[in-house]
């Protein structure tokens, strides 16, 4: 049996183990996933020991995704980002990959929406916030964050700049989200209480709007960003295309999609 799993904290309501399971059992594969709370300080002897034990792979999140990165061979997207949020064990050295990247991309594809030559705007300048404007930048897009705390913000655009973002404080949405083509959600504003880190005035029917946040899957955003008319995409959406590529990358089978779709919704 093939044992995956998920550290982070807290990880017990995590809804990757029924996406993941689901899987493997709609492609018969012996597997199974499990979530784990290290100890914070003990995180190489963690990843040292679920090595040795022969797990197979594991997700990484909320507070290890920067951590994670020392104790592996990152792949050149995780490198870049600065994060990982997958371990492929494998027979050598544990790869880390960061399929966020992809996890924003695929959602934006899925909804037939083009990223390649867009104008985009970022809100949030944490670990989701700089998957989210890498992911952006490299397949093309002109992308802008904005950021509660400002040198959060300029502080990515730097890293950054061989792509030309920019960065500034919440200020700068007013400028640029109405002429802006995507807008992503990378803070956790919209998870505990009903409010929207964009200004509804701002928003248009032209846009196409992804939120990270899947807890509540409706949103304050995308109830806004809906009755303008624009294009919403919630955050299960990236939910399930990060753990679509970890999937991948670990059984080296074609995701069943639609089954890991539906397993994630109905314990939503
Ligand atoms: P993650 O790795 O999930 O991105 P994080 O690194 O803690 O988590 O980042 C959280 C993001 O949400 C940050 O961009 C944070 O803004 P600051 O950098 O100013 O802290 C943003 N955020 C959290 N609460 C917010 C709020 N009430 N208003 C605006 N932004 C908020």
């Amino acid at each position: 049996m093939q044992v995956y799993g998920l550290v982070g904290s807290p990880v017990e309501h995590s809804l990757s183990p029924p996406m993941h399971e689901a899987a493997y059992e709609e492609l018969g594969l012996d597997a199974r996933y499990v979530t784990l709370e290290p100890d914070a300080d003990r995180l190489d002897e963690a990843f040292a020991g679920a090595d040795a034990l022969g797990v197979a792979g594991l997700n990484v999140t909320v507070p290890f995704k920067q951590d994670a990165l020392a104790h592996v061979e990152p792949s050149p997207t995780a490198e870049a980002v600065g994060a990982i949020n997958t371990i492929d064990f494998g027979p050598e050295t544990p790869v880390g990959y960061n399929t966020d990247v992809s996890g924003v991309t695929r959602s934006f594809a899925h909804h037939d929406v083009t990223i390649d030559g867009s104008s985009a705007v970022v809100v949030g300048a944490g670990g989701a916030g700089r998957a989210a404007a890498y992911a952006l930048a490299d397949t093309g897009a002109t992308v802008h964050v904005a950021n509660r705390t400002v040198e959060r913000a300029t502080e990515l655009a730097t890293t950054f700049s061989e792509f030309g973002v920019t960065g500034a404080g919440l200020g700068s949405l007013e400028s640029t989200v109405p002429d802006a083509d995507l807008v992503v959600n990378a803070t956790s504003v919209g998870m505990e209480e009903d409010a929207s880190p964009v200004p509804a005035a701002l928003l248009h029917e032209d846009l196409a709007v992804l939120d990270a946040v899947y807890a509540p899957l409706e949103t304050r955003l995308l109830r806004d960003a809906a009755a303008v008319g624009a294009t919403t995409i919630d955050g299960a959406w990236m939910l399930l295309y990060q753990g679509v590529e970890a999937f991948e990358r670990w059984t080296g089978e074609t995701a069943p999609v639609d089954v890991m779709n539906d397993a994630l919704r109905s314990h939503l």
